[in-house]
């Protein structure tokens, strides 16, 4: 009997101190702010399915000055769809791993790779602009946008988690993301902002005298301004957000495009507020699958230059479309990439 309590007391002790001194994270309470409104928005349920089955979880979307729209898919590709409505195989990337993307000035693709860097595509293929920050390889670029000066901005959610863990950064709970800049004709790259709580989406005003940065698991976005008597100065651009800030993208009219991720459900938001449920997460991913609700639902939401909601769009019930993670609008449509569907989904605004 002795001996079998020492070793379940031995076996305890191991377990305890695998779970807490071998964890990946060192987290810190996490409050998440639910919103009161449980009005069920399923609008998003109409959106028109672009390319289904031919674009892998195509997370970011962009339309260049011809209209022609382009996405990166999990399997390396850039794909682009001109006015016909026909997708094709653009340029080919050896990466899983593509996420933002944006249109250049000179032509072609900016593109984020969480493995090989920042890319410039181009019809005559891809090349890799910038790969390392300090002497360090750059891994998990997100989001980027050029400004007309040339200075391209980018985010990286963390500089502690990779992309495939990046579940542990919002257990975690410590603000380990960053916005950069990279200057092209000094290849000098600094920090704009430090310490963001998952540095998402970026975009750029219309003027370009500040850009908003989404912070996902403060559920809040930030500005920094760029020109200006304020130039330098950070503030809130809008929090409380119904939901984790993913892409934000400018509309025609000034404002702006977010789309929001449900990073964890009602029910088990009390995991974020306890320390030992992050440990215990942190050791078996299965259980962050039950935790993270991403690919249960889809939110998107419209938001003014003074940060006010005008627009949602969402569908709850995650029937057509889950994991938008952006949204871009063009001649009325918005398209919507998602890492959770093998379409890019197109939903009028007309009449919405
Ligand atoms: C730019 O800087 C990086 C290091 O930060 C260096 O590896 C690279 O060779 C530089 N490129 C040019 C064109 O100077
Ligand atoms: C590079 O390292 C220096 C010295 O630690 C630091 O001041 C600077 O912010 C770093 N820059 C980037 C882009 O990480």
């Amino acid at each position: 009997m002795a001996l079998i309590s020492s070793l379940v007391l031995a076996a305890l002790v191991a377990l305890t101190v695998q779970v807490f001194y071998f964890s990946p994270i060192d987290p810190v309470s996490l409050e998440i702010p639910f919103s009161v409104s449980s009005t069920k928005n399923n609008q998003l349920q109409s959106v028109i399915k672009l390319g289904e089955g031919f674009l892998k979880q195509p997370e970011d979307v962009c339309v260049d000055k011809d209209g022609v729209l382009y996405t990166a898919t999990r399997d390396g590709w850039i794909k682009r769809m001109v006015r016909n409505e026909n997708w094709e195989n653009w340029k080919h990337v050896d990466s899983s791993s593509l996420l933002g993307i944006t249109t250049s000035k000179d032509g072609g693709l900016i593109v984020c790779d969480t493995t090989l860097g920042l890319l410039k595509v181009t019809e005559d293929g891809f090349s890799v602009i910038l790969s390392q920050v300090n002497g360090s390889q750059l891994i998990f670029a997100d989001d980027i946008i050029e400004a007309s000066d040339g200075n391209i901005y980018f985010s990286v959610p963390s500089t502690k988690f990779g992309l495939h863990n990046w579940y542990l950064d919002v257990l975690e709970a410590r603000p380990h993301g960053q916005l950069l800049r990279y200057n092209p004709l000094s290849n000098e790259t600094v920090i704009v902002l430090d310490h963001l709580a998952f540095a998402n989406g970026v975009a750029l005003s219309k003027d370009e005298d500040y850009l908003v940065v989404c912070e996902t698991w403060k559920f809040r976005c930030l500005k920094h301004w760029l020109k200006g008597i304020n130039k330098g100065k950070t503030e809130i651009f809008i929090e409380n957000l119904p939901a984790g800030p993913d892409n934000i993208n400018l509309a025609p009219d000034g404002s702006f495009w977010i789309a929001l991720i449900q990073v964890t459900s009602e029910r088990m938001g009390f995991v974020h507020t306890s320390k030992v449920s992050k440990y215990l997460v942190a050791l078996f991913p299965r259980l962050v699958n039950m935790i993270n609700s991403v690919t249960k639902s889809a939110m998107v939401v419209k938001v003014t230059t003074e940060g006010n909601i005008i627009k949602k769009f969402g569908d709850n019930d995650g029937k057509k479309i889950t994991f938008v993670t952006s949204a871009v609008e063009f001649e009325d449509n918005l398209y919507l990439g998602s890492l959770n569907t093998d379409f890019v989904g197109k939903f009028p605004l007309q009449n919405a």
